[in-house]
């Protein structure tokens, strides 16, 4: 008897033990994706953007489909953005079409699966859960749409499409027939959409700030964990676990997690190189949220302490990147960010003995290889036109002047100044400005320069933070996510 009591004991011990195991920190809670639900509230979100696009094509025919757009170097299955702009809907095969002559004006078209695709790869939402839930006007299958699209054109009517889309775009071509009048009915509505998913509305705003804070939580797993001797694709696989477990589909687009001599490359994304002891990390990366993605860089060292050599090129950065920031407000123009980092960058190599003279002009391309701000949105790279002249085309980035279309409340853009010291850097110089530099320059500039430049061979630094402008200034999405240096270190510790 006593021996049972004493068995009963342990088991419920252990059994508590357990439970308490199950509760620890470390096990995921199910993540709230509550606000992807579509409920009436956000049914209205997209049906107020059908609406807008309806007064840009009148009478016409707008037809998109799902399986088409920037895959952004993923593997899984993901509806093209337009198509999911206007819908809310992720299934393959489909089609969405909006007429501007029908009173009941969107329709969803589906595709039935087979048995043997259901056996497969499971169905899909039936015609009466899609009426419920996305809240079209009409379902039909998609080979309705051919019928659509053929009566649209016999009547006159524009017909929209995503020229992007050449696929599509040449099936539509083949119902309409060879004439030269059908193909005259065919527009673009690709400019259009493109502008609209410029200005970010609420819901797009917590998207955004959700993917964000994901991809922070996935950044700050790594600085607990980083260490010499492991893989840079053991932090790629912390940073996605984090982000899946927190709610995540998948990562907006392909990682870049590179440390030594691969923090030089911009898009190295091979992710297998054993990190060592002296090497800093720099992680381009963005977790997805309800198909909006984050675009986030942070660069650490590896072992928890920057060198004095990286600490020199990382404050700098870090110094560009905020007064850029502070030039991000409305009215400014698309490139004024771009211009203070760039002179703050070029000031900071100068005083270190990396540029000679800050107004040479192939100095300053040297050090400036890319504009430091893009659109952010359902694409990494997102929709809308920066408005640079086409005549500032090549001379832009290290331009006096600052260009490109006046920044609105709304508008989320990323900002990511970098310094890349390639240990060949300098005996590519000739190759790359020879032709503008004058007689002698670059040996000139070489011979200065070459001892300083080794001492940082192969230093690798960008800094990335997501910036909503708003009607006075910016909100940093990414605030909160360590930058500064002495933190960086204390975390790391
Ligand atoms: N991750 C690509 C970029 O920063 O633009
Ligand atoms: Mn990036
Ligand atoms: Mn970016």
């Amino acid at each position: 008897m006593k021996r049972l009591i004493i068995l009963l004991l342990i088991t419920v011990f252990v059994v508590a033990c357990h439970r308490g195991g199950q509760q620890h920190d470390s096990t995921p809670e199910a993540p709230d994706t509550g606000d992807l639900t579509m409920d009436a509230g956000l049914q209205k979100v997209f049906s107020m953007r059908r609406e807008a696009i309806l007064d840009t094509i009148g009478d016409g025919l707008l037809i998109l489909r799902s399986d088409y757009g920037f895959d952004g170097g993923r593997h899984e299955y993901r509806a093209a953005g337009n198509f999911w702009y206007l819908t809310g809907y992720g299934q393959p095969g489909a089609l969405m079409s909006l007429s501007g002559t029908d009173a009941r004006p969107y329709t969803l078209y589906t595709r039935e699966r087979s048995i043997r695709e259901i056996i497969y790869s499971g169905n899909l939402p039936d015609p009466g859960e899609l009426l419920i839930t996305w809240a079209p006007d009409t379902v039909l299958d998609f080979r309705e749409a051919d019928r659509n699209i053929a009566e649209a054109a016999r009547e006159g009517r524009h017909i929209y499409l995503d020229f992007r889309d050449r696929v599509f775009r040449d099936h539509v071509q083949e119902i309409l027939g060879t004439e030269n009048s059908a193909g005259a009915l065919l527009r673009d509505i690709n400019p259009a959409l493109s502008e609209m998913r410029v200005d970010k509305d609420e819901y797009e705003v917590m998207m955004l700030q959700k993917a964000v804070d994901i991809t922070g939580k996935g950044l700050e797993a790594v600085l607990a964990e980083c260490a010499p001797g492991m893989f840079e694709f053991e932090m790629e696989a912390l940073l996605e676990y984090e982000w899946r477990r927190n709610g995540s589909n998948m990562p907006g687009f392909e990682s870049i997690v590179g440390s030594g001599e691969n923090a030089v490359t911009l898009h190295y994304s091979a992710n297998n190189r054993k990190m060592e002891e002296g090497d800093l990390l720099l992680m381009d990366v963005g977790a997805e949220y309800g198909y909006y993605t984050a675009d986030i860089t942070r660069t650490v060292p590896v072992n928890g302490r920057f060198t004095e050599e990286q600490r020199d090129i990382y404050d700098l950065v870090l110094r560009a990147q905020k007064a850029a920031i502070g030039e991000m407000k409305p009215g400014a123009p698309m490139t004024a960010a771009h211009r203070m980092a760039t002179n703050t960058i070029i000031d900071g190599l100068r005083s270190l003995g990396l540029v000679t003279d800050p107004d040479c002009q192939w100095q300053r391309k040297f050090y400036t290889v890319y504009h430091i701000c893009h659109f952010l949105g359902l694409d990494v790279h997102d929709t809308g036109t920066q408005g640079i002249p086409r005549s500032m085309m090549s001379s832009y980035l290290i331009a006096d002047t600052a260009v490109g279309r006046p920044l609105e409340a709304g508008m989320v853009l990323t900002v990511e100044p970098g310094i890349y010291l390639r240990a060949n850097g300098l005996d590519q110089l000739e190759l790359l400005y020879g032709s503008e530099a004058g007689e002698g320059e670059i040996a000139d500039f070489i011979s200065k320069v070459r001892p300083v430049y080794e001492k940082y061979s192969n230093i690798g630094v960008r800094i990335e933070d997501d910036v909503l402008i708003t009607g006075t200034g910016n909100t940093v999405l990414s605030a909160s996510i360590p930058k500064e240096p002495d933190e960086i270190e204390r975390l790391m510790k």
